[in-house]
């Protein structure tokens, strides 16, 4: 860390004060990464002040004490409620360096502890964690997490639920192998959007929401969360009758485990910085997150040779890339108030080009957030994607702050309706607690006509909002007095897109319950929650009057969900909601949708596109026939549309399927193939 003083400037007294610091500091942000999964520093920060409480203990070992993080292999002992396991050979971590120059000194180190130029074997730094699984006559008998090293947690119900990782290997060996599990960048994407749907943290990485989604009591939840593997060490290459660690890789894909495949053997350090410069540039592109590059003394007696130290092996480092890093400047600081009331903080900041796309908002999360950041308008920042997606502020630059540059105040009232903002006991966030504020009508509105919810076609956020500023909407009871006539007034409506909302709205009506309790948008109620809650209880009516122990009772739904279900339910104005709903024909039953989706189904699995006008049915109410029969209905053509409907007028999405030789229908042939599907 360039600010720190030098080392041999500091007194005795100074370097026990900066060492018991640092030793504070890790272990709380060790636990705050791997205990609770939600870690308080970014990667870097952690490495670079671990690093120089290294470099202090070197110089100071009187002050060493036991707990200190560098006497520990791992992050702390977990507490989750998950069996330890022993490692009967300790799983090691890697040492890391960040520099060409760093690297060519631990050559310089391998090559004299061996009398001679080992070649190396290259392979990506998968960030994910470490897992070791143990196969007995090549069947998987056991999986663990690294935990600290020497002992780790038993994770192998959950391991097995990863499709990758092979539950028998192609030859009945008795092994123990080790790798990284990990959760593609799709997954991770997916997982926080749900998430947050569902008024959860987001995880900050992959990384963690891996460890989070192995480290799952229930199995049955590691398996939603579509986890991978790559594995790439054994202790025992001997068992696999090669000699060098490409050969182990080779060996490991031929017994059926998932390597990755794009290691490279090379005969000089040297040539190390293509491969960096290649990874570097594909980094982005791949479906997995990366964060360095690991160099293995590929020849395994050298590795054997060369042996450990307590933490690390000599054999092998790790390069780790420099996080991707731009510079801009922050212009404004905007609050927003989100459905569930909740006030948050984003950065607005000069657009900048950021690990493949552009980048202008970074979210503040919350108010000790940004007390925390103290970013001001006007600053200059560092910002980094976060798990290579999620935007994020890493630092203010101070050296470029103008003099001028005051604290950003935090609000006392609500953006939108201006009533005083409260902190709820036990919460981060800041909340409008105002039911009638319109910003959180707006997003209300919106999730409740949203597509999982009550999937009202053509009630989106700019029609919502229109809505609420002619006073149409008050609540989503209102929505369904909107008459013709009313929307005629709005911008843009003509005769036949106030008749289709109309009917959008009307049709809505019959939805299964669960979507209507989903679109109330009470906290942590996702759509699969609601899905089970209607499932087990059929009437919303009996959900209303519900206490929480009825309520936790049912399969998968937990405490919190529980507690806020009632607490919602509880409050006059809902139940009053709820009776208005069911006076405007709200169907309040739950429609099992069990057995509807026919595998058999023409449509079972094809992506549709619907284009052009059509004349028998609107494109929505078609979109959820062909959705009902298992299609999954597109708005884009490309290669792998399996059909395009067009309907009279279609235009560049019917040229498009030509183009590619898509199969196109008309409106008839569809109703002629749904014809075939009743019979
Ligand atoms: S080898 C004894 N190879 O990085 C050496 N580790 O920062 C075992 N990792 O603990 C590790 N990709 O969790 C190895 N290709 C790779 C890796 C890899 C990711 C992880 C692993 C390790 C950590 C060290």
């Amino acid at each position: 860390m360039a600010d720190n003083p030098e080392i041999s400037k500091l007194s005795t007294k100074e370097a026990q004060v900066e060492i018991s610091r640092l030793q504070d500091e890790l272990i709380d942000d060790g636990i705050a990464y791997y205990e609770k999964d939600a870690p308080l520093v970014e990667d870097h920060v952690y490495d670079a002040k671990y690093a120089r409480l290294v470099a202090l203990e070197a110089a100071f070992p009187q002050f060493v004490t036991p707990d200190s993080p560098t006497q520990n292999v791992g992050g702390a002992q977990t507490k989750s409620g998950l069996a330890k396991v022993q490692h009967p050979v300790p799983m090691l971590s890697l040492g890391d360096v960040f520099s060409l120059e760093e690297l060519q000194e631990w050559e310089d180190r391998t090559v004299k502890a061996l009398g001679s130029q080992p070649s190396y074997n290259l392979e990506l730094k998968i960030d994910g964690l470490a897992v070791s699984l143990k196969y007995e006559e090549g069947q998987l008998v056991q999986a663990s997490t690294r935990g600290n090293g020497s002992i780790g947690e038993d994770v192998t119900a959950n391991v097995w639920t990863i499709n990758d990782v092979p539950k028998t290997l192609n030859e009945p060996l008795t092994i123990e192998v080790r790798g990284e599990i990990y959760m593609p960048k799709a997954s991770f994407a997916s997982l926080n959007e749900e998430r947050e749907n569902q008024g959860q943290e987001p995880f900050a990485n992959p990384r963690n929401a891996a460890a989070g989604s192995l480290r799952q009591l229930d199995a049955k939840e590691t398996k939603k969360r579509k986890l991978s593997a790559f594995i790439y060490y054994t202790a025992e290459a001997d068992r696999l009758g090669v000699t060098k660690q490409s050969e182990v890789l080779r060996r490991f894909a031929e017994l059926g485990l998932p390597t990755n495949t794009d290691n490279r053997v090379i005969g000089k350090m040297a040539e190390i910085a293509d491969y960096i410069a290649e990874y570097t540039e594909k980094r982005d592109s791949l479906p997995y997150g990366i964060d360095g590059v690991v160099v293995k003394v590929d020849e395994i007696d050298s590795e054997i040779d060369l042996g450990n130290t307590v933490k690390v092996p000599r054999w092998s480092i790790a390069y780790k890339f420099p996080p991707e890093e731009e510079q801009t400047v922050v212009r404004d600081i905007e609050w927003t108030v989100g459905r569930t009331g909740a006030v948050t903080p984003t950065a607005v900041m000069d657009p900048v080009l950021l690990a493949g796309t552009t980048v202008q908002r970074a979210s503040l999360h919350n108010p000790d957030y940004l007390e925390m950041k103290d970013v001001r308008v006007g600053d200059t920042v560092t910002l980094h994607k976060a798990g290579d997606i999620i935007p994020e502020i890493g630092q203010v630059i101070l050296d470029k702050r103008a003099a001028t540059a005051e604290k950003y105040p935090i609000p006392t009232t609500c953006p939108s309706c201006g009533a005083d903002l409260v902190h709820v006991e036990g919460e981060v966030v800041l909340r409008c607690i105002n039911p009638a504020c319109p910003a959180q009508l707006q997003e209300g509105l919106t999730h409740f006509a949203s597509r999982n919810a009550m999937n009202i076609d053509g009630l989106g956020p700019q029609i919502v909002s229109q809505l609420l500023e002619k006073k149409l909407v008050t609540d989503v009871a209102s929505i369904y007095s909107l008459t013709v006539d009313q929307l005629l007034t709005l911008d843009k409506f003509k005769e036949k897109s106030a008749n289709n909302l109309v009917q959008a709205i009307k049709n809505s009506k019959e939805n299964s319950a669960d979507r209507l309790l989903f679109g109330l948008g009470i906290r942590l109620v996702g759509a699969k929650a609601a899905k089970t809650m209607m499932a087990e209880l059929n009437d919303l009516g009996t959900l209303a009057q519900a206490n929480v122990e009825k309520i936790v009772a049912i399969d998968g739904i937990g405490q919190a969900i529980a507690d806020s279900v009632v607490k919602y339910f509880d409050e006059p104005q809902s139940q009053a909601l709820l009776a208005e709903l069911a006076n405007a024909g709200v169907n309040l039953a739950y429609k099992s949708d069990n057995g509807s989706v026919d595998e058999n189904s023409f449509f079972y699995g094809k992506k549709i596109v619907l284009t052009g006008k059509l004349e028998k049915s609107s494109r929505s109410e078609l979109a959820n026939w062909l959705e009902a029969h298992g299609a999954n209905v597109a708005g884009s053509v490309s290669k792998k549309t399996d059909l395009v409907i067009a309907g009279s007028d279609a235009g560049s999405k019917l040229q498009k399927a030509e183009d590619l030789g898509v199969t196109v229908w008309s409106e008839q042939d569809l109703i002629n193939a749904q014809q075939d599907e009743s019979n």
